[in-house]
């Protein structure tokens, strides 16, 4: 159970992230926000070793200053997060946690490890990556790439299997090789059970629509065998 002075620090840290990403469009709204830290906290609540207030306050400033929009800056979001959490007098070992979590949350290419070094983190990144998968997750994919101005696809240019951050970071290849160098390789990149069963099914769905698209691209339903 969390204390009421905890309760309030969620609730205050929600309104503030709310209020951040409420008109942001290129898939890190606030309603992704919500969607992690609702799954999260379900995850914390089958984890006994998870501390709730550290796990949700992860979740909900998991993305505060995401490197993607802050040119490459890996410590903006740790940063954010502290400076909004110290305001709010939290513990210095939350603070701490929630950077840490922060720090080592994103995907980094396919070839690159990111083992989180606590549980709540886990709990974190295994709610952050399901709302990638699935019918969200392709959503979410194509409002990227058109945020980026990507194409769709072009079936000359062939996924890469990122070996590094750098490499990764550069990434501007069209939307469906997203599905290639991350998106297909989550579900094996879970840490909970829990989430694992989800994302098996979020997965089949991905392989099934990435199918009809291709068979769509080349127009091979207009002439069924
Ligand atoms: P994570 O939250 O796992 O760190 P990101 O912050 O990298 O994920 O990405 C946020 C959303 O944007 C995710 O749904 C992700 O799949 C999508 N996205 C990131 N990079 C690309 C890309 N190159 N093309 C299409 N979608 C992308
Ligand atoms: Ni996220």
């Amino acid at each position: 159970m969390l204390h009421p002075l905890n309760t309030d620090l969620i609730a205050r840290t929600a309104d503030f992230v709310r209020e951040k990403f409420l008109h942001e469009g290129s898939g890190h709204d606030w309603e992704h926000i919500r969607r992690v830290w609702q799954v999260a906290r379900a995850l914390a609540e089958e984890t006994p070793e998870a501390n709730p207030l550290i796990t949700e306050l992860g979740a909900l400033l998991h993305d505060v200053a995401d490197w993607k929009f802050h040119d490459g800056d890996e410590e903006a979001g740790p940063r954010a997060a502290r400076a909004w959490l110290e305001g709010l007098q939290a513990d210095e070992h939350v603070i701490r946690a929630v950077e840490t979590i922060i720090r080592e949350v994103s995907f980094k290419g396919v070839g690159v490890p990111t083992p989180m070094s606590t549980v709540e983190g886990a709990l974190v990144q295994d709610a952050d990556r399901l709302d990638a998968i699935g019918a969200i997750g392709v959503a979410r994919a194509f409002a990227y790439g058109g945020h980026k101005g990507r194409p769709l696809h072009d079936p000359d240019i062939p996924p890469v299997q990122h070996e590094s951050f750098a490499s990764y970071k550069q990434n501007v290849a069209p939307t469906i090789n997203h599905f290639y160098e991350k998106l297909l390789h989550l579900q094996e990149r879970l840490h909970t059970p829990a989430a694992q069963r989800v994302a098996a099914q979020r997965h089949a769905f991905m392989e099934t629509f990435l199918t009809q698209f291709l068979r769509e691209w080349e127009g091979q339903d207009l002439h069924p065998a």
